[in-house]
């Protein structure tokens, strides 16, 4: 019986991760043991009720306001104790956070394997997002097993002389899309948004924080104001420095809907009642492509080239003017609009789970 310990510890981790778990679950050969780091408290919660997940281990480390320092230390340390207590077989960690570095170090240094769930993501400029391009390249360094999503990522990994236990999977993300997106959803904010063009926005990445963050929402809050026929929902991080932010800018504003983190089924309906995203969300830019939503990514750079590729992405950086008029013209250029608006699968089928617990369960040979 091999014993697979999975460690994650963000709402988009535990997106990705949990139809693993559930998939993992069902094979006889393996056991398997969840870990939280808790980095996220409220927001990894509400996907764990969503997807009925019951950590068997809760380290429970976020704190107001966390530097890197914090968390990295303070998982690196509790992994080692939890390695020490029950002796796994395999790490799985999953994409790019702090949770996923500290807890693959902690592995590597215990000597146990690592597979790595969404493997072989690059933008190659290491301060862009930050830390998250470190964070990936150092646990493909410590990684046994590579899963990576696309054939793109793939060869990222090759590039960097990475030849081993390399496996195309797909991405988890599109597996909880499948069941998640539903016909006849409705929903009272939505409600409030008919009849108008409804933009979804969320944003919070850490070299955002600040005038980045600024720019951002006064573009969107000049497109608000002077297109009667746009709505916006944004629900909004938890990160206290994104809250502040947005209240200044965009609080005050009726046709600004500011609102709690949406449950994940909830924000997947959503998006799919959107007309645009605006964005600077990672996961995001997975899931909008198969729904055929276009996206105006509030990033310099993008680790995922094949929604750009497939024409649903937009990168459009952080500079108020640039989001301005690309905003403006997706709302105005009906010809371009629906260029973006189709839908198309780069990022996988709705399996990967299966096949990521098949190698995992059945043994690891190189596709
Ligand atoms: C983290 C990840 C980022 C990922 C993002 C997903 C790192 C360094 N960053 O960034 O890669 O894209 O999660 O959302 O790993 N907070 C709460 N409740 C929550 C979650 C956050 O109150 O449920 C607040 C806390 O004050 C916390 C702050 O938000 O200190 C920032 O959280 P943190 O995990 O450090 O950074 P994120 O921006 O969420
Ligand atoms: N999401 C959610 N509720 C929300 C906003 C986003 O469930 O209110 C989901 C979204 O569908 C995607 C994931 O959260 O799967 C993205 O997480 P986030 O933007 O926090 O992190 P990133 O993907 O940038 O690491």
């Amino acid at each position: 019986m091999k014993k697979v310990l999975v460690v994650f510890g963000t709402r988009p981790e535990a997106i990705k991760m949990c139809p693993l778990i559930i998939e993992l679950k069902k094979r006889r050969n393996l056991e398997i043991v969840v870990c939280v780091t808790g980095q996220h408290r409220q927001m990894l919660d509400q996907v764990l009720n969503v997807f009925n997940i019951i950590p068997d281990y809760d380290f429970s480390i976020m704190k107001n306001k966390q530097t890197l320092f914090d968390i990295t230390c303070t998982i690196l340390e509790k992994t080692k104790e939890l390695i020490e207590k029950i002796t796994p077989d395999i790490v799985l960690v999953h994409g790019d956070t702090t949770t996923t570095f500290a807890a693959a170090l902690a592995s590597f240094y215990k000597n146990v394997e690592v597979g790595h769930v969404e493997a072989g993501l690059r933008t190659y400029d290491i301060n862009s997002p930050f830390p998250e391009e470190f964070n990936r390249r150092a646990v493909s360094l410590i990684s046994k097993y590579h899963f990576a999503p696309t054939e793109q990522a793939r060869n990222n990994l090759l590039n960097e002389k990475i030849n081993n236990n390399i496996y195309i999977t797909g991405n988890t993300a599109i597996d909880a899309l499948s069941t998640t997106v539903r016909k006849n959803y409705v929903h009272e904010h939505l409600e409030w948004a008919k009849g108008s063009k409804l933009i979804m926005i969320t944003a919070h990445r850490r070299e955002n924080l600040g005038e980045p963050l600024k720019q951002m929402f006064r573009a969107i809050k000049r497109i608000i104001l002077e297109h009667p026929d746009v709505k916006a929902i944004y629900p909004i991080h938890m990160n206290p420095i994104v809250r502040e932010t947005a209240r200044e800018i965009l609080g005050n504003e009726d046709r600004i809907k500011i609102i709690e983190p949406l449950e994940v089924i909830d924000f997947h309906n959503f998006m799919n009642h959107a007309y645009l995203i605006l964005t600077d969300s990672g996961g995001i830019q997975e899931e909008a492509p198969s729904l055929g939503k276009p996206v105006l990514v509030m990033r310099e750079t993008t680790e995922r080239p094949e929604g750009i590729k497939a024409g649903t992405l937009k990168l459009v950086g952080t500079d108020e003017d640039n989001i301005y008029y690309s905003f403006k013209e997706l709302l105005i250029n009906k010809k371009l609009y629906a260029e973006m608006a189709k839908s198309s699968n780069p990022y996988g089928d709705g399996k990967s789970s299966q096949r990521i617990a098949d190698i995992i369960e059945h043994g690891f040979t190189d596709i």
